[in-house]
């Protein structure tokens, strides 16, 4: 690359319609909008923007297609992931994308700028907890040998689990086999960051030196300052990336907030559900 990149990181969109869906819990249309409306002030003008996955809060087909609407205020190139509250069904319907099979993982590479952005799917359908399926390992060992003299830039919904083993919040992370797999595919190459979602928090980490950027979102953003249940309080952001021959750096937008309580879900139903029926919560 011969210059610094800039681009936008926007996730957990959770597009849908509060007067039929009672766990929509923000006006998440007026808040993209107003995103955008921010993005569009950013100077220098980014590459491209990213939005990590949980688009839609329910996966329904109408949900895209007001995102596909809304997000034309916009004229950037948009780089789309899936988590585990979009279902490919309705994202293939509503973002009219043609597919053999409405149920295949969306799982994609593009070169925008010099940057070789490299986008997984880590949902597991009607799961809350993220998996790499075995198809996508063996197209992610290709498309790394692909542009080897670009940075890459991957996108995936579930950051990568942290840790080796299992923890109490499985659910918040890329398996730990599955994480552990990808970081030896990912080792030795030049990888500038991971972008993900999933636990609506920003939060920034270094895994096996690889910058692991999750985003807030837009939806609500999970307080942190409580570990006896899993509380959502008001709050959104997104972030501003920019990509050097010195690596990468991100910087937070942060949306005015109240911190109002939104929703509390107790940790222990949340560890029955995701042990035993598919579900999706954050
Ligand atoms: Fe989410």
């Amino acid at each position: 690359m011969s210059r610094e990149v800039t681009f936008v990181h926007l996730t957990d969109l959770h597009i849908g319609d509060p007067a039929v869906d009672d766990h929509l819990f923000s006006n998440t249309q007026e808040t993209l909008k107003q995103v955008l409306a921010l993005v569009a002030t950013i100077e220098p003008r980014p590459s491209f923007l990213v939005a990590s996955g949980d688009l839609a809060n329910r996966g329904d087909a109408e949900s895209y297609a007001i995102l596909r609407q809304i997000m034309q205020a916009t004229d950037l190139p948009v780089v789309y992931a899936i988590g585990n509250h979009d279902t490919r069904e309705g994202f293939y319907a509503g973002m009219g994308i043609e597919t053999m099979a409405t149920d295949a993982p969306y799982f994609h590479d593009r070169v925008i700028d010099g940057i070789h952005i490299v986008t997984l799917d880590s949902s597991t359908p009607g799961y809350i907890g993220g998996t790499i399926e075995e198809e996508q390992f063996d197209w992610l060992a290709g498309v790394l040998d692909t542009h080897p003299d670009l940075p890459k830039l991957i996108v995936s919904h579930h950051p990568p689990a942290l840790d080796e083993e299992p923890d109490v919040a499985h659910w918040r992370h890329i398996a730990c086999e599955h994480s552990v797999r990808l970081g030896e595919l990912l080792e030795g190459r030049d990888i500038v960051g991971i972008l993900s979602g999933h636990i609506h928090h920003d939060r920034v980490s270094v895994w096996n030196g690889v910058p692991v950027v999750v985003g807030m979102g837009q939806h609500v953003a999970t307080d942190i300052l409580r570990n006896d249940v899993l509380r959502m309080v008001r709050g959104s952001s997104f972030a501003i990336g920019t990509i050097r021959k010195s690596g990468l750096s991100v910087a937070f937008v942060p949306l005015p907030t109240d911190r109002a309580e939104l929703n509390v879900y107790p940790l222990e139903l949340l560890r029955q559900r995701a042990a035993a029926v598919p579900v999706a919560a954050e």
